[in-house]
């Protein structure tokens, strides 16, 4: 039976470009993950876009001179052209700058309004008196009051790690201008977590066989040493939603209580725009879809926490505000998070330029070796390094020399001494020794899909490649270069053997090096691609206009892929080339060299 996976991705800041450690923390593995269910015919729906409101946004805006939306769109188009080039199949990349995600996200406040979860609350604030308004926390600077650095943030110190409560900052300025802001009383709405408390932590709980130990750490561990405390939902700021209650005009929605409605949302929005308005309920309203989210670390709390507590305290209440039905939302099933990816032994930063950037990266790399190293290097555990060297060595060590030159190798010798077909060998005549290898490569659908399925995707991968090494051992017994001059008949059997061995493979390999896959598909002589194609479309609503990436499956989406090669003794092939590149070791000075300027 098709399952429905929601695949939820992080929806990216518009406040700078995206880096390698922002695509192995969530794009990625996400994508592979969104892959794999669709090569297993499951009904997926991967949805994300571009995070545009809120004071990350704001501040950069500031700094570049320019209207906050001039510059989310910038950020925007540019995620939407490196998904694209990297092969990132969203079913949606969206924009919570939409009309749609405005109501979405309003119909979600009042849900938990008339259930009770919210309440108002006055407190004192940061306020410039020369700017005229309250001053967001990111808009506060000071000395932290927990370990006397002089560069926090009103809200947090990136020096000890601390959240701060930010009217106890020492000596606070306005980033704006730099001039001294004073404490004001302001008034705002906060989420009753506490609460729900108890509810949150069954959820986790209920997970606790399978979530990783490092997001249960971070989730569970930490609400039942503090646990939960409501948490302000709005800010004194005109860039965002409005709070959907009379008198609130000049407050907006926290960015990130409606940020994680998105996932909501861009549902939503595709199921609109492809046609089939109700079909958002499919993995949203189904008590059997299965939903994962990818995010990183600094993303736990707000993914095991506070979007659970908004979906269990808004209920059933949302459908009826939303849609006058009946009905609770899916839950989360899993929250793989992935922990940090640093740079040459240092913290990725980018106002440092301390980062390798997706898109300048792919003007030099192809998209499967960039997504290669990211995939066996990806922090699923702990932190992980991208070195360039050992991009170089795993480029040219493994990818080149055991599977690209496996599938090269075989491919162009069977062309050369088989005219361009696939021998016509009988398959009952194959030997044990063939079998036996075929045998082995069709664990793989259950092994590598087992670990796909439990996203552990450098298992995963790995796994992957020992079949191919099984393969390269294989053809190093049968020394097929040197039967086909003595028993041409002995060659085919074993070359058929390893071309359908790499055909299975390939299938396997394709999640990860998409690319790649498709041009070896494209070699063996198949018409239909593994994969549909992703595209740009424009959408017009109430705010405006806005682009999204949207994918279009290939055949009805529901045909079963992940299986063994069934190739056709005597079928014909394309003329095969190389699957990839191999790097020079010069690329490695030269690529430290362009660190930190
Ligand atoms: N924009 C946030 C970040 O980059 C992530 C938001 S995830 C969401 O850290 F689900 F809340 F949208
Ligand atoms: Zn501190």
């Amino acid at each position: 039976m098709p399952e429905n996976i929601l695949i939820a991705i992080a929806w990216p800041y518009a406040n700078a470009e995206i880096h390698v450690g922002n695509i192995t923390g969530s794009h990625l593995p996400g994508d592979i993950v969104a892959r794999y269910h669709r090569l297993k015919g499951d009904n997926v729906l991967m949805v994300s876009g571009t995070d545009s409101h809120g004071t990350p946004v704001t501040i950069a805006a500031d700094k570049e001179g320019k209207p906050v939306e001039e510059v989310y769109k910038k950020y925007h188009s540019g995620f939407i052209d490196l998904f694209q080039q990297l092969g990132i199949q969203y079913d949606l990349f969206t924009t919570t700058h939409t009309e749609n995600h405005f109501k979405v996200a309003q119909s979600m406040f009042l849900a938990l309004q008339k259930n009770g979860f919210l309440f108002t609350q006055k407190s004192m604030q940061w306020y410039s008196p020369s700017s005229k308004r309250f001053l967001p926390d990111r808009y506060v600077e000071g000395t932290c009051y927990i370990c006397g650095d002089p560069g926090a943030r009103s809200d947090q110190c990136d020096k000890c790690g601390n959240v701060l409560e930010p009217e106890k900052l020492l000596n606070p300025r306005s980033k704006v201008d730099g001039s001294t802001p004073e404490l004001r009383e302001t008034e705002h709405f906060y989420l009753d977590l506490s609460k729900l408390e108890p509810e949150v932590a069954n959820f986790l709980r209920e997970r606790s066989g399978y979530m990783r130990e490092t997001v249960m750490g971070e989730s569970l561990g930490k609400i039942e040493a503090e646990g939960l405390k409501p948490r302000p939902i709005t800010r004194d700021l005109d860039w965002g939603i409005p709070v959907p209650v009379e008198g609130w005009d000049d407050k907006r929605l926290y960015v990130w209580f409606e940020a994680v409605i998105g996932y909501l949302s861009a549902a939503v929005e595709w199921a609109k725009i492809s046609g089939n308005p109700e079909a958002w309920k499919n993995w949203w309203v189904n008590p059997s879809a299965r939903a994962f989210y990818f995010i990183g670390k600094d993303n736990i709390f707000f993914h095991t926490a506070l979007w659970p507590a908004e979906l269990m305290g808004a209920g059933g209440q949302f459908l009826q505000i939303f849609a006058e039905e009946e009905g609770a939302l899916t839950m989360p099933y899993d929250v793989p998070a992935n922990q940090f990816m640093n740079l040459e032994g240092q913290k990725i930063s980018g106002s440092r330029n301390w980062a390798v950037w997706g898109r300048d990266a792919l003007t030099r790399y192809d998209p499967d070796a960039l997504r290669y190293y990211l995939t066996v290097n990806m922090p699923e555990n702990h932190d992980s390094d991208w070195d360039w060297k050992e991009f170089v060595a795993k480029n040219n060590g493994e990818l080149v020399a055991t599977w690209g030159n496996l599938a090269n190798r075989v491919l162009s010798f069977c062309y050369k001494h088989w005219e361009g077909t696939i021998p016509a060998i009988d398959p009952l005549t194959l030997r044990s020794a063939d079998l036996e290898l075929l045998a082995g490569i069709e664990t793989g659908f259950e092994s590598v899909g087992g670990f796909l399925d439990g996203v552990k995707l450098r298992a995963a991968l790995q796994e992957a490649f020992r079949l191919a090494s099984t393969v390269n051992q294989y053809l190093d017994r049968m020394e097929p270069w040197q039967a086909v001059k003595t028993d041409k008949d002995s060659a085919a059997l074993t070359i058929y053997t390893a071309l359908k061995a790499i055909d299975s493979l390939k299938v396997i390999f394709t999640p990860f090096l998409p690319f790649t896959c498709e041009k070896l598909n494209g070699f063996f002589g198949y018409e239909t691609p593994l994969f549909g194609k992703s595209y740009i479309e424009t959408i017009t609503d109430a705010l405006g206009e806005h682009s999204v990436l949207r994918y279009r499956p290939v055949g009805s989406g529901a045909e079963r892929q992940w299986k063994p090669s069934e190739l056709k003794p005597g079928a014909k092939l394309n003329q095969p080339g190389p699957l990839f590149k191999k790097l020079e070791e010069s690329v490695i000075e030269e690529e430290r060299s362009r660190l930190g300027k």
